[in-house]
């Protein structure tokens, strides 16, 4: 089979008006995530270079490209809450993104309220209906395949408490679609929505 593609090596550019990477590896889940420094200062931002690692026990982590004030609260404190974006949540979650200093709490900026988590210091995001309190189990600086090192960093964390809010649950079973999660795609300024549900089952099970 024959096939016309456009095809480069992203370390020579890759030739096209937009970087086409996280648009292919997408739409991505967003890792919503609650911090507070040292001295007390709380911290709020979106990463979307975020997904779950383990099962058991959970360990989910976010890629800081930069070092960041959320990954600088993280390797003071150790601590770190997930907290769900969903569509009505969408705009404060994207004006938590803003570029703005360690002492600017982006609870207060995005209009949301805080509520006191049960296992860690960081504050979950009131608003949103699911969040999960982690404990930092690493922080692994990233290298390319030259061995040199990147000026990102991939923070991962086990979920220590997780909180749901019952009108979620159907029969006890979380319904995902019912959250209205809000998911990134690529360009400057893509979102996705959740579409079609399948089911599938591993062969022999
Ligand atoms: C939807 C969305 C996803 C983002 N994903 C990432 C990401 O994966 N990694 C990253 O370093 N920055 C990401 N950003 C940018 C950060 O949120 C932004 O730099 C923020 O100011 C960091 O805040 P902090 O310094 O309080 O940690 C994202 C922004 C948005 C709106």
């Amino acid at each position: 089979m024959t096939r016309d593609t456009h095809s480069y090596e992203p370390r020579l550019g890759h030739g096209l008006p937009h970087d086409p990477f996280n648009a292919i590896v997408g739409p991505r889940p967003i890792g919503w995530i609650s911090t507070r420094s040292a001295d007390g200062v709380l911290n709020l931002a979106p990463y979307s270079f975020f997904n779950a690692f383990n099962y058991v026990p959970p360990i989910i982590g976010f890629a800081s490209i930069g070092a960041k004030d959320t990954l600088r609260n993280i390797e003071a404190t150790g601590e770190f809450v997930w907290n769900l974006a969903t569509r009505p949540l969408a705009e404060a979650m994207n004006q938590s993104c803003a570029a703005v200093g360690p002492e600017v709490d982006e609870f207060a900026l995005a209009g949301l309220t805080p509520l006191a988590s049960t296992r860690v210091a960081p504050p979950r995001v009131a608003e949103s209906p699911v969040t999960m309190e982690c404990r930092r189990t690493q922080v692994l600086q990233l290298t390319g395949a030259d061995g040199q090192a990147v000026p990102t960093w991939l923070v991962l964390g086990e979920v220590v408490a997780v909180h749901i809010d019952r009108t979620l649950l159907t029969n006890g079973l979380y319904d995902t679609a019912a959250a209205q999660p809000v998911l990134r795609g690529g360009g400057a300024g893509d979102y996705f929505m959740l579409g079609e549900r399948f089911q599938m089952f591993r062969p022999g099970l």
